[in-house]
């Protein structure tokens, strides 16, 4: 079988190759063997997939008589992906396939010739063994292509809305806000009646917002973003925000803009330290890769950390599981529903061209990757 591997080589290249191997055995009773189908290319799949290498100097090469490709690392890269040089690296959060073998344990036995979606890693392959309680199956009318993206973004905005109602927020915001993410994130909220402040970075994509039915869709690049964004935080009493752009002002302006929401409350008497209403920020991805910075006056009562779907997924309890993965089937043509601009294989990734198109990481731009015939 092939699977897609990611090298950083110590003189400085980054090698996307695929190599021919044996398929995956089942170990396990519980264990199914997933002919693989599908899969999508996520922002999150990239840092393991590229390194931070210049696309800009890729070029087609051939490894073990397979195609292949090579870029430069530029040197800030390669220091950020020391500990992986010279280890070929599996890539592919998640994707979706037929159970084509099985274990002996019931619950692996009940998925054979099951469509299956799973989340775990080296999926970007032809073949991948998992424990039957990794996989979700599909729906029977449901495709391959239907649930290959059936996993990371729903978990993650099933996640940040249990994480809301765990913290007692009933209100919440979120940057990035047109992304796939974003878009289920707006229809689970309206299904749920819990006010979502979307935001987003081009008028473009406040129009398509907008046209979704979204309410508080506040535009970053609009010259009177700060005082529009602390009108739909103090509208909607939100103290608590999902920052995908990591680096940069965004996190400060986010903590900034609720504490003047909650400084313009009636009755509320002056505090030299601020208002004392906890505000929280989750970082949930870093598309702008640089430092994080935050302003004074943001009083003392908040909180910025790191959010992470997989971290979310591991700490709930199997019944808990079991019931977010019957809503995403459930719901896998409506509100989790996924759309891609361009399919390809994995040997048409591997040209330059297809690659730089496949990893912009724009609104309604994704890339599925065809693993096999289904
Ligand atoms: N932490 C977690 O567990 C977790 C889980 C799932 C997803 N995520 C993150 O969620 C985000 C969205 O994922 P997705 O699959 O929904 O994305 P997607 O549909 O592939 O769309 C990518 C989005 O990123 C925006 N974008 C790219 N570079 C940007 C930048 N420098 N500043 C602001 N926006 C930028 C694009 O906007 P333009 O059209 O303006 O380029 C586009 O809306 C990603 O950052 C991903 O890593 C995190």
């Amino acid at each position: 079988m092939l699977v897609l591997q990611s090298l950083i080589r110590p003189e400085g290249q980054l090698e996307l190759s695929l190599a021919e191997m044996a398929p995956p055995r089942i170990a396990e009773p519980d264990q199914v063997l997933v002919s693989m189908e599908a899969a999508p290319l996520n922002p999150s799949d990239m840092t393991l997939l590229l390194g931070g290498a210049d696309l800009h100097g890729a070029e087609r090469t051939r490894v073990n008589g397979l195609p292949a490709m090579v870029a430069p690392m530029p040197p800030g890269a390669m220091a950020a992906q020391a500990r992986r040089v010279g280890q070929p690296q599996a890539v592919g959060n998640e994707g979706a396939g037929t159970v084509v073998a099985t274990g002996s344990a019931p619950e692996a036995r009940a998925l054979l010739g099951r469509k299956v979606a799973m989340m775990g890693g080296g999926m970007y392959a032809e073949y991948r063994v998992a424990a039957a309680s990794q996989c979700l199956a599909l729906p029977s009318n449901a495709s391959a292509t239907d649930g290959a993206a059936a996993f990371v973004n729903p978990i993650t905005a099933l996640g940040m809305l249990e994480t809301a109602r765990r913290e007692g927020h009933k209100s919440m915001a979120l940057t990035v806000a047109a992304s796939n993410l974003g878009q289920m994130l707006l229809r689970l909220c309206e299904a749920e009646d819990v006010p979502l402040v979307s935001i987003v970075r081009r008028p473009q994509q406040a129009r398509l917002l907008n046209d979704l039915g979204a309410r508080h869709v506040v535009d970053s690049s609009a010259e009177d973003f700060v005082p529009r964004l602390t009108d739909a935080l103090a509208e909607t009493g939100t103290r608590l925000a999902f920052d995908a752009t990591g680096g940069g002002e965004m996190a400060g302006q986010l903590l900034h803009a609720m504490e003047a929401a909650l400084s313009r409350q009636a009755g509320r008497a002056y505090d030299r330290y601020g208002s004392q209403i906890h505000k929280q920020i989750y970082i949930y991805g870093y598309l702008e890769r640089m430092h994080t910075t935050l302003p004074p006056g943001l009083g003392m009562a908040w909180g910025l950390g790191g959010w992470l779907v997989f971290s979310f997924w591991r700490a709930l309890p199997p019944e808990r599981r079991a019931q977010l993965q019957a809503r995403v089937a459930a719901e896998l043509k409506s509100t989790f529903a996924c759309r891609y601009a361009r399919e390809c294989t994995l040997q048409e990734l591997l040209t330059p061209e297809a690659l730089r198109q496949s990893v912009q990481m724009a609104t309604g731009d994704k890339t599925l990757l065809r693993l096999a015939p289904g």
